[in-house]
């Protein structure tokens, strides 16, 4: 359960140190707005003020990630392991994803997943699986499968020799590609080489879906006895966001040139304007990367000019720019 202390606004936070209250002195007063800033030792700290829950500060430094079960096989006994974790994308083409075992208090998988070649599901719990997520996170003696404690089912998988979660609407069947030990914790890179998702969600709504899972761990919180827990949530909105004109019409991967050429067929750019402005892309591209160069200095700033004016679609001040600027 979280702290029930009243939660006081960063400013009063800051005025609550001014006792010199130990172990506070990461909380300054940084230029003319309110900012409170932290240096890499006190964020170790995570800073304790009276009556706020010490894990307020932190967690905006380790915003919400997506969170998983992984199951894995203990290489020597054959049997197999349920562990939430939270993991993030590392490619699209092929996808590849990473988790982060903590050697100490992760013991199970992280010797499972600690070899190249090691199989592993990684499922995605909707919200409906809360406390069953939870309950795979009790640590258990080796041998204990927590899934089964958990009331969860095992979904033979086809491509892994690792069954994955039937009750997860997505599992993930991965092979570990690379695993690095980085202080705490292994991190774990992981190839996704087959994966299923029920069917259902293919129905749905994208908004009802995003709103369903995955569910992140969006936070933890210090519980009446002092420990740390982590806290589950899900996405409940979708942002308007500009496409073309504000970038490549097939987004940010075509390149400053097609967006360029895009403006010009959409009738935002005329041609002679457009050749001139792939004119700079070009020479700023052949330049050699020299901060001092003077040529690259004026086309950077032409061209930074250029994209400012098309991002925030002042075309007419766009106009006026390519008009004024003198031949190279
Ligand atoms: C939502 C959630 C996310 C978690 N994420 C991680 C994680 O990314 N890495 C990790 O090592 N432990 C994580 N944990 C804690 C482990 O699940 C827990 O330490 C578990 O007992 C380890 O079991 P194992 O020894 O079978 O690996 C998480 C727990 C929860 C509830």
């Amino acid at each position: 359960m979280a702290s029930t202390a009243p939660v006081l606004t960063a400013v009063q936070a800051l005025d609550a140190t001014k006792g010199g209250v130990p172990g506070t002195r990461a909380l300054k007063r940084h230029g003319p707005t309110e900012r409170l800033v932290f240096s890499a030792e006190e964020l170790l700290e995570r800073p304790r003020v009276p009556g706020i829950d010490r894990t307020v500060f932190y967690f905006h430094f380790r915003p919400a990630r997506p969170a998983d079960i992984v199951v894995t096989r203990d290489p020597d006994t054959g049997e197999i392991d349920f562990t939430p974790q939270t993991f993030g994308p590392l490619t699209d083409h092929p996808l590849t994803i990473c988790l982060h075992t903590n050697r100490s208090a992760s013991p199970h998988s992280t010797r499972n997943l600690g070899r190249v070649g090691a199989e592993a599901v990684v499922a995605l719990p909707g919200p409906e699986l809360v406390r069953q997520t939870w309950v795979c996170a009790v640590p258990m003696p080796r041998g204990i499968c927590e899934g089964e404690a958990a009331e969860l089912t095992l979904l033979p998988s086809r491509v892994v020799s690792v069954p994955g979660i039937a009750e997860c609407p997505v599992n993930l069947e991965c092979r570990v590609e690379f695993v690095r030990q980085q202080y705490s914790h292994n991190a774990v890179f992981l190839k996704v080489v087959g994966a299923s998702v029920d069917e259902e969600l293919l129905s749905m709504d994208r908004l009802d879906i995003i709103r369903r899972g995955p569910t992140y761990e969006v936070d933890d919180a210090t519980n009446k006895w002092g420990g740390a827990v982590e806290r589950l949530g899900t996405n409940h909105e979708l942002l308007e966001c500009p496409g073309f004109p504000v970038g490549p019409k097939a987004g940010p991967e075509a390149g400053a040139a097609a967006w360029i050429r895009d403006l010009q067929e959409a009738g935002h750019l005329s041609k002679a304007e457009c050749d001139r402005v792939l004119a700079w892309l070009t020479a700023l591209d052949e330049l050699p990367a020299s901060p001092s160069h003077e040529a690259r200095q004026t086309l950077q700033q032409r061209l930074t000019r250029v994209f400012e004016l098309a991002a925030w679609e002042e075309w007419d001040a766009l106009h006026r720019h390519l008009s004024m600027q003198s031949e190279l």
